[in-house]
């Protein structure tokens, strides 16, 4: 499979050398220290296995190729089914909004099929605009858990210094919502979306000074819909003012952590709700889960 980007092509690892050079692309995205990188001898391991390692690699004008990115999951089994839990994704900072993160899904999602299996699951932080966008609004995946600092409160990480909170998100890969996005057909969801959101006070609101301000709980929960604010750039708010981004950590556990206890699931992310740089928008949705993603 050839990506749109001249010369990058995404295809299974193969070899040693190749699951190698996973760990120079863990480094730079991440800044994993090396105890919290993947150990070569279990990557070996897991790919002998016939779990799913996905490289992206470009090549140079000499022809030699480089990993620029990667998707790797592994064989679960959750609520009675067989998943794929997609442990980690990650396109080098050169080379992203190339759509290459998508075609590295696309990719994950062909091969988990072509194994019998329809489900995937992984992890993020709800706090990552970018990667709420990416994970709601391109793919449709959808979520009802919330995991509180799922890594524990630290990671070498250079991108979760704010403790390792995560929605735990499902994508049913072949459920009308998933194809239909994949297939670009997105666009009167996310006005159904932006409408919704409109007509909502959040739980937890952007407020003028950039802080998060919190709704009355049982309030807003009486109602059918609950939405919960975050800012665009979380990780610029963390460079700037650590109090600032452990605050918002706190008041979007609460609203998550309640939300979902009451019953509400997560179903979209809007990502400019006033505007470019502003905040984003998570809606949550009342009722079964297995009901919405039925349809
Ligand atoms: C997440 C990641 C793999 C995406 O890679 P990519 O190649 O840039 O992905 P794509 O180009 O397919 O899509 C990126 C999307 O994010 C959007 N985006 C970028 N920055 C954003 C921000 N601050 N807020 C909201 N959306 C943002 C882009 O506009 C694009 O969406 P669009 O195509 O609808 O416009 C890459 O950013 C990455 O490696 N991040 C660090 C590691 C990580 O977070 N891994 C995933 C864990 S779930």
């Amino acid at each position: 499979m050839t990506a749109s980007a001249p010369q990058i092509t995404i295809r299974d690892l193969r070899t040693i050398d190749e699951l190698d050079q996973l760990k120079a692309v863990e480094k730079e995205v991440w800044g994993m220290a090396d105890e919290d990188s993947l150990p070569m001898t279990v990557a070996i391991a897991l790919k002998a296995a016939g779990n799913i390692f996905l490289g992206a690699f470009a090549k140079d004008k000499a022809g030699k190729e480089k990993m620029v990115g990667f998707a790797f999951g592994f064989l679960g089994r959750e609520h009675g089914q067989t998943t794929i839990h997609s442990h980690m994704l990650a396109v080098l900072d050169a080379y992203r909004h190339l759509d290459l993160g998508a075609k590295l899904k696309h990719a994950q999602r062909e091969r988990t099929l072509a194994m019998g299996v329809h489900e995937m699951t992984w992890t993020f932080d709800p706090l990552q605009s970018r990667n709420a966008h990416f994970n709601f609004a391109k793919f449709g995946v959808v979520s009802d858990t919330y995991k509180i600092d799922f890594y524990g409160p630290e990671t070498s990480s250079v991108l979760h210094r704010n403790g390792t909170d995560r929605l735990w998100v499902r994508w049913l890969l072949n459920s009308r919502r998933v194809r239909d996005r994949i297939a670009g057909k997105s666009a009167g969801s996310r006005a159904e979306t932006l409408d919704a959101l409109r007509l909502l006070k959040p739980l937890v609101r952007f407020d003028g000074k950039g802080q998060p301000a919190r709704a009355e709980l049982a309030e807003a929960l009486r109602r059918e819909r609950v939405s919960i604010e975050i800012p665009g750039d979380i990780l610029a708010v963390e460079k700037t003012d650590v109090a600032l981004a452990r605050e918002w950590r706190d008041a979007t556990r609460w609203a998550f952590r309640e939300s979902l206890k009451a019953g509400f699931f997560v179903a979209e992310y809007c990502r400019s709700l006033r505007g470019q740089q502003g905040p984003g928008a998570y809606l949550l949705q009342r009722g079964p889960l297995a009901d919405f993603i039925a349809g």
